[in-house]
């Protein structure tokens, strides 16, 4: 054994924290810069409460996705689902990465158009298409994922009637062991539901069934469920082209891979008991690989991930207005942004970071929003020291879902900006105005009169 390298002695200041009921040490997290950008220099510059996206961050975590499971599947490709995050700049990186868009809605459909994503390469899932939609999404040859009984036979006499073809699919619900079960949405598995309405699919004229597709929730911890869902949809996959001679394209696994965050009625925190993405991977593939086809068999494998992809990326701004104390002693922090801009918080205990060192003492604390509302808590039960109004507080792991289900509510939705790879911050969402606000009003003839 050779020398050993010599390792310069470090000093570490030690905290004085308090002990949680666990025993675990509460550290408050710093946080200057976001991507190099000091965070008080993106207020400045942008104001407070500020979005902010990492494109870095998202663009790693879309890569090493792709990485994780090209390298264990031969076919495969991921959809881009709309809802979690449609900011135009946003949904650009995903395409620009190879992905495709999963629509719920013509708004989101035409708003992937627009963005020039060609129809081929739109999957269409949802339970309200209204014939508008279809018909764009049937002449662009987009992949429409059958709901319900009422639509698929909507769809077979609306493309008799008009004699064009439509690419369809089916959504299928099942028992994954995930309860409770998913099962308002699509034909259900078990049941023979979702093989009766393939039938009925394969003896239309104009409907050309190319996949099956199935999303079997969301923050799913269990790869196990992932597993029984590939194995099913493999199966009814292999069945049609055993028992009819008719050869599907694809499976859709839909998404539903956690995030990083910590679930409110979690005891453990979101680093313990979140599966990595390969052993989502894992679980899934070797659900396909049960029924040894062979590799031109096998389906084009498609995933609909969402948060899992998004959710690091994204960051909220908040700035300090007030502390106070609640009547039973506990620290209570009041912050300029609101669950209306953070649906999320509903679910997750966020992470928190300050951005500067307010010393050793800390206290069990609440952080309200600004919405006078008794509602609006952003996070409670966190250890933070008292936190001067004016100074910033931000909010981790937001990138999903707030920036679609954000609600104009007392106050305009803030700014969203991109801190790009050259590191420099975009504004990729302005801040809401009154004017803005206001343009859809109109002012009954009687009361303009007065
Ligand atoms: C059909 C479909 N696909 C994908 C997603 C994305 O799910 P997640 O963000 O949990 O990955 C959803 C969300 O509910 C969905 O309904």
């Amino acid at each position: 054994m050779g020398e050993k390298n010599y390792i310069k002695p470090i000093i570490t200041k030690q905290k004085t924290v308090f002990y949680g009921k666990f025993g675990k040490a509460t550290t408050t997290n710093i946080l200057e810069k976001i991507d190099g950008i000091f965070i008080t220099e993106l207020v400045e510059k942008f104001g407070s409460p500020l979005f902010v996206i990492s494109e870095k961050t998202l663009r790693r975590s879309i890569q090493r996705a792709n990485r994780t499971f090209k390298t264990r599947y031969p076919k495969f490709q991921f959809s881009w689902s709309y809802k979690t995050n449609y900011l135009d700049a946003v949904c650009l990186v995903f395409h620009e990465e190879g992905s495709w868009a999963e629509v719920v809605s013509e708004f989101e459909y035409d708003k992937a158009k627009r963005l020039g994503v060609p129809g081929n390469k739109i999957i269409f899932n949802g339970p309200h298409k209204p014939e508008s939609a279809l018909m764009k999404a049937i002449n662009d040859g987009a992949f429409i994922h059958i709901d319900h009984y009422d639509e698929l036979y909507f769809l077979i006499e609306l493309t008799e009637r008009l004699k064009i073809d439509a690419k369809v699919a089916i959504r299928i619900n099942m028992d994954t062991g995930i309860y409770p079960k998913w099962d308002r949405f699509g034909f259900n598995y078990e049941s023979g539901e979702a093989y009766d309405a393939i039938k009925r699919i394969l003896i239309s004229k104009h409907l050309q069934i190319k996949g099956l597709h199935c999303h079997i929730g969301t923050y799913i911890l269990s790869t196990d469920s992932y597993k029984i869902a590939a194995s099913k949809m493999t199966y009814l996959y292999k069945r049609i082209k055993d028992e009819f001679n008719y050869q599907l394209d694809y499976i859709d696994l839909g998404g539903g891979f956690a995030s990083k965050n910590t679930l409110h009625a979690q005891y453990l925190d979101s680093s313990i008991v979140v599966p990595s993405l390969e052993e989502y991977a894992d679980a899934i593939t070797s659900g396909i690989f049960e029924y040894n086809l062979k590799e031109d068999e096998l389906p084009l494998l498609f995933l609909e991930t969402g948060r899992a992809l998004v959710d690091e990326a994204g960051f909220l701004i908040s700035t300090v207005v007030a502390n106070k104390r609640l009547s039973n002693g506990k620290q209570a922090i009041i912050v300029d942004a609101g669950v209306n801009l953070l649906f999320t918080s509903f679910w997750y205990k966020h992470k928190v970071s300050v951005t500067e060192d307010y010393g050793d003492v800390q206290d069990d604390s609440v952080i309200y929003g600004n919405l006078c509302m008794n509602i609006d808590i952003l996070r409670d039960g966190v250890f933070l020291p008292p936190i001067p109004p004016g100074k910033q507080i931000v909010f981790h792991n937001v990138g999903a879902y707030n920036m679609t289900q954000w609600l104009q509510f007392i106050n305009p939705r803030p700014a969203v900006v991109m801190i790009t790879n050259e590191g420099v911050a975009e504004l990729i969402r302005e801040k809401e105005t009154l004017d803005y606000i206001v343009q859809l009003e109109r002012i009954p003839e009687k009361q303009k009169m007065k």
